[in-house]
């Protein structure tokens, strides 16, 4: 974790009728704040009802009528609030309270739990408020049509139910008003409006300006590493040197590559290509661009690791001259500094504008980057634990594109030969992505 003070608990509460994504908002956050480094854990409401109550809730479940139902509802909120409390209460940093939440008197029994059974507990409360039908349609049919709740029922039977749910839910919904006193934001039809009341503090203004940039429109996102350099060719560290001749080969044929995925030059023009200061990236960049007749951005924050006092050395020469650091290196190459350099950690902090560069963007995204910054940018969209972020394999000459769904990333790993220009796609990978998503998918519960 980063800079929150070490005993201050966050707790993200969410408000929305069904089908708003807050399931999907809960899942971004707790990516993002995990990738920071924060002990971060979603407790979803639907969840705890699915694992007491069962899978087979028709919408009268839903109904505040159903005195019986809504007795077990308000319990199975009640469990989940109670763990959430325990998490915070332990070595909990920030908590996601996934739910409903329409009503005041919820708001008012989860504001009053929290301040009194949390010590130094700040409450942000995020509602997702949207009434245009196509997003909504949208969502129940990529989402909650394979929910448990829905997989024994056929898809028009299951939209019909979760309609109904909504109505339900609609007849009881009081937006957050100013009269709560709570601190929140709403997100009104996926960041067309914004509300934000009563916000403090380094940690919430954070996550109020992630939020701000989230979108739900799928776009591949690009990560190559810069053509093979000199530097690689010779098995040495930083430095600004240029590229080898392979390294020009592969940046042709990449463009090659590129055309081919967008084939018209309206297409091209919708690409945002990101490289870094370094001469190896911005001459790939120069390359690739040229090919496709667009422009790139260069940013400073995209540059490698710093190497510090190992600048220029191979790995073999760091461990003559810095037996120690060598040694240390290997025990945590996620904590690891280099004297007067930089650690995968201080990475993930560097590039974290990145991550909100990419995220906005509703057109394809390209990086040209290098290997340990993509290994932290690729970490962030396919889910993994900080702790595998120096080991992630991202090899030279290849490309790697990533389609952030809502509930999981897919992936395609192609390696392109620089001399033939032939294209492989990495299957070996690509089992392991079908894996992942599988598991993803497995464990997915949605509201
Ligand atoms: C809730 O209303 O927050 C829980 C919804 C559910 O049981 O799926």
């Amino acid at each position: 974790m980063q800079d929150c003070h070490k005993s201050q608990k966050i707790a993200l509460c969410m408000v929305g009728l069904p089908a708003r994504g807050k399931t999907y908002i809960s899942r971004k956050l707790h990516r993002y704040l995990n990738w920071l480094g924060y002990n971060c854990k979603v407790f979803n409401i639907g969840n705890y009802r699915r694992e007491i109550c069962g899978t087979e809730c028709d919408k009268s479940f839903f109904d505040s009528k159903n005195e019986q139902a809504t007795k077990a509802r308000n319990e199975c909120a009640q469990m989940a609030l109670n763990d959430l409390i325990n998490y915070l209460n332990s070595d909990g940093e920030i908590a996601i309270f996934d739910g409903t939440n329409t009503t005041k008197e919820r708001r008012n029994m989860v504001q009053c739990s929290l301040l009194q059974q949390c010590q130094n507990v700040q409450t942000l409360w995020i509602e997702s408020i949207c009434d245009d039908a196509d997003v909504i349609q949208n969502n129940i049919r990529l989402t909650k049509l394979n929910n448990p709740d829905y997989v024994s029922m056929n898809p028009e039977d299951a939209t019909k139910d979760f309609l109904g749910r909504i109505k339900m839910y609609e007849e009881v919904y009081q937006k957050i008003d100013l009269d709560e006193n709570l601190s929140f934001i709403k997100l009104i039809n996926i960041g067309e409006d914004i509300q934000i009341h009563k916000v403090k503090g380094y940690l919430l203004s954070k996550i109020i300006s992630y939020l701000m940039n989230l979108h739900i429109y799928p776009r591949p996102i690009y990560l190559t590493r810069h053509g093979g350099s000199t530097f690689n060719q010779e098995n040495r560290v930083g430095g600004d040197c240029d590229l080898s001749q392979q390294g020009i080969q592969y940046s042709e044929q990449l463009g090659k590559f590129l055309l081919d995925e967008f084939p018209t030059q309206e297409q091209r023009n919708q690409i945002h290509c990101l490289t870094s200061t370094m001469k190896r990236a911005t001459h790939t960049a120069d390359i690739v661009c040229n090919i496709l007749k667009i422009n790139y951005l260069q940013l400073k924050t995209l540059d490698e690791i710093n190497v510090g006092i190992c600048d220029g050395l191979t790995y073999t020469q760091i461990a003559i001259q810095f037996p120690e650091d060598f040694a240390e290196r290997k025990v945590n190459k996620l904590t690891y500094r280099y004297p007067r350099g930089e650690s995968y950690l201080d990475l993930i902090s560097r590039i974290e504008p990145i991550i909100y560069e990419i995220e906005r963007s509703r057109e394809p995204v390209l990086v040209i980057g290098h290997q340990a910054i993509l290994r932290c940018l690729y970490a962030y969209f396919h889910r993994n634990e900080i702790s595998e972020v120096p080991q992630l394999e991202i090899p030279i000459h290849a490309i790697i594109k990533l389609t952030p769904a809502a509930y999981y990333c897919e992936e395609i790993r192609i390696k392109i030969d620089p001399e033939t220009g032939e294209r492989k796609q990495i299957e070996e990978d690509l089992q392991i992505t079908r894996i992942n998503m599988l598991t993803k998918k497995k464990s997915y519960i949605l509201l």
